[in-house]
């Protein structure tokens, strides 16, 4: 199985969050609790997000996410697990019952309190015309990305099947994280107790190298093309 970060989206334009110049060397993140509290942040935190959401609607998926979709085509990759929002993975080809979102989607708004799906032209058009946070059209509730936020209770069906595809896998490949963030990271760390290889394919060190059997330190890029162009070769 595949495990990605933010770093397989780099190539598509949209930055990461920990390398110089990422999303968190520029901004501090809102916590959910500060989010459900104060209406101001519920707005700044929107501002925010549609800024990230103008760069991620206009990526195309990068040749990472397009070896992903040519591994799970061959047949050799079962799940893909992604901390990514973007949607990459499956605008590349990636099957949507191949992937698992933990920390949710930056396509679409959902209300807390009720669950209706809102969507994120219609936030715009909200915030644009009252210059401020949205309110469910159906409860009145807060009204939040899609997204999972520092804080927030990570969504249970996509815990629970990560952690079974984990078990299950052969191979845990982590592409493009620093493995920094926990429950997330928790992943690879499971893998490597439950005797499955673990390898890490990134620019830099990340928090778990010491767990992999095989860390490849570079572009992902041209590493997974020249992955593929050796599955291709006879
Ligand atoms: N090739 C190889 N590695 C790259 C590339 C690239 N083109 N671009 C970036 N990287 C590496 C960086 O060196 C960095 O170690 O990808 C890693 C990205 O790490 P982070 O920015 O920490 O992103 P990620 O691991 O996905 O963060 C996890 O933290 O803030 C939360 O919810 C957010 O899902 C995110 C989570």
């Amino acid at each position: 199985m595949v495990f990605t970060g933010a770093g397989i989206s780099t190539e598509s334009g949209i930055p990461d969050f920990r390398s110089p110049g990422g999303f968190w060397t520029r901004h501090k993140p809102i916590a959910y609790a500060d989010f459900l509290a104060s209406a101001e942040t519920r707005l700044e935190a929107w501002r925010r997000f549609l800024t990230i959401h103008d760069t991620i609607r206009a990526a195309n998926p990068g040749p990472g996410h397009r070896a992903i979709a040519g591994l799970v085509a061959r047949g050799h990759v079962a799940c893909v697990i992604t901390q990514n929002i973007d949607g990459l993975d499956v605008a590349a080809g990636v099957p949507r019952d191949r992937i698992i979102e933990i920390h949710g989607s930056g396509t679409h708004a959902r209300c807390l309190a009720c669950g209706e799906r809102h969507e994120i032209a219609w936030v715009r058009d909200v915030i644009s015309s009252t210059a401020a946070a949205p309110a469910c059209t159906a409860c009145g509730g807060i009204v939040k990305s899609a997204t999972v936020s520092f804080g927030q209770p990570m969504p249970e069906a996509e815990m629970a099947a990560a952690r079974a595809a984990t078990l299950n896998a052969d191979l845990f490949l982590a592409i493009g994280s620093s493995l920094q963030v926990f429950p997330a990271a928790g992943f690879p760390v499971l893998a490597s107790h439950n005797r499955t290889p673990l390898v890490i394919i990134n620019r830099e060190e990340t928090g778990l190298d010491g767990l992999a059997v095989l860390v490849l330190r570079g572009e992902i890029g041209p590493l997974m093309e020249e992955l593929m162009a050796r599955l291709d070769e006879p």
